[in-house]
């Protein structure tokens, strides 16, 4: 990483001897700082999923650098950093989601309650209904809404009649906040809905498996102030029995609702800490030169 120091454009060996030094010593770029491994507490005393040795590659790219980390039973943790720096790779790991882009690759050790979740015998469909997903791009299934939000409990039987499964479509709608939007347009289609109300749509499609974690990838980048404090209210009911980790560019939002913070650089882990820890005493440079814009 330090070799960036001698590249400054039209310079060469001997005229960098000559020339005053200052220059390229001086403005030290982020590559001058070192990032060899994770400060702060990346571990916890009561975990929920664990992550240890991760790598991940896109072919022969490395996205992700020896990253250990927990994530804690009934915690928000919240990933942050740079655009390009890994968080949607490494977020994926956690449910398998990276199995579906057929030139990813992970390595590593990852569980769920102490169990690998890479073991052979993991069916990845189930992994997904006890580690969901909402993605920044709100994804709809192109059935009507009553049909998105049943769709998980269907698959893994859920409800034992047409009646439970109406109660469950509406407490979900409900906490996902859209119930009094939709509730008389349940067999309209789920793609008619504006953006922010698809992405509601998917929060609720989500939850109503009763998952055990939901991974969060920018969840609210497309939702008005209203509606993300519709989701974040969301997200601190929804911690009283389930573990959240979510990727956010919105440092206030990470602020708000997250325990702990993690802070991704160039595929690497930072620094993880308490979340209060991280925006007011950042512990790496790199983290502080984030949060207080300096790059990024
Ligand atoms: N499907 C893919 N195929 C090849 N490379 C990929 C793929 N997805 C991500 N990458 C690469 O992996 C690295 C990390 O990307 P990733 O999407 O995880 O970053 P990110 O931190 O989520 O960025 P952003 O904040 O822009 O969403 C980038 O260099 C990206 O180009
Ligand atoms: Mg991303």
């Amino acid at each position: 990483m330090t070799t960036a120091v001698g590249t400054l454009p039209g310079t060469t060996a001997a005229t960098l001897e000559s020339a005053d030094p200052k220059p390229i010593i001086e403005p030290r770029s982020e590559f001058d700082i070192d990032i060899s491994g994770t400060v702060g507490k990346p571990f916890v005393d009561n975990p929920k999923m664990q992550s240890r040795n991760c790598n991940v590659f896109y072919d022969d790219k490395q996205a992700i650098f020896d990253v250990d980390l927990d994530i804690g039973k009934n915690e928000i943790i919240a990933l942050i950093g740079p655009s390009g720096c890994g968080k949607s790779t490494y977020l994926r790991v956690f449910n398998r989601m990276n199995d579906t882009i057929p030139i990813c690759r992970v390595t590593g050790e990852h569980t769920l309650d102490g169990q690998d979740i890479y073991a052979k015998d993991q069916d990845p469909v189930l992994l997904r209904a006890r580690v969901g997903m909402v993605f920044q791009k709100p994804n709809p299934f192109p059935k009507s809404i009553y049909d998105n939000v049943a769709y998980g409990a269907r698959l893994h039987g859920l409800a034992s009649n047409r009646s439970e499964l109406d109660d469950l479509v509406e407490a979900s709608l409900i906490k996902a906040g859209l119930f009094s939007e939709v509730k008389d347009d349940l067999q309209k289609p789920g793609t008619g809905l504006s953006g922010g109300q698809q992405q509601r749509l998917c929060i609720a499609r989500a939850i109503a498996v009763d998952p055990e974690v939901i991974l969060m990838d920018e969840p609210t980048s497309a939702l008005d102030p209203i509606a993300t404090a519709v989701i974040e209210e969301l997200m601190d009911d929804l911690k009283t029995n389930y573990t959240i980790a979510i990727v956010t560019h919105s440092m206030q939002q990470a602020a708000r609702v997250s325990q702990r913070t993690a802070y991704f650089h160039l595929g690497k882990l930072v620094e993880v800490n308490d979340t209060n820890q991280v925006f007011t005493n950042p512990e790496h440079k790199l983290t502080e030169n984030y949060i207080t814009g300096r790059f990024g």
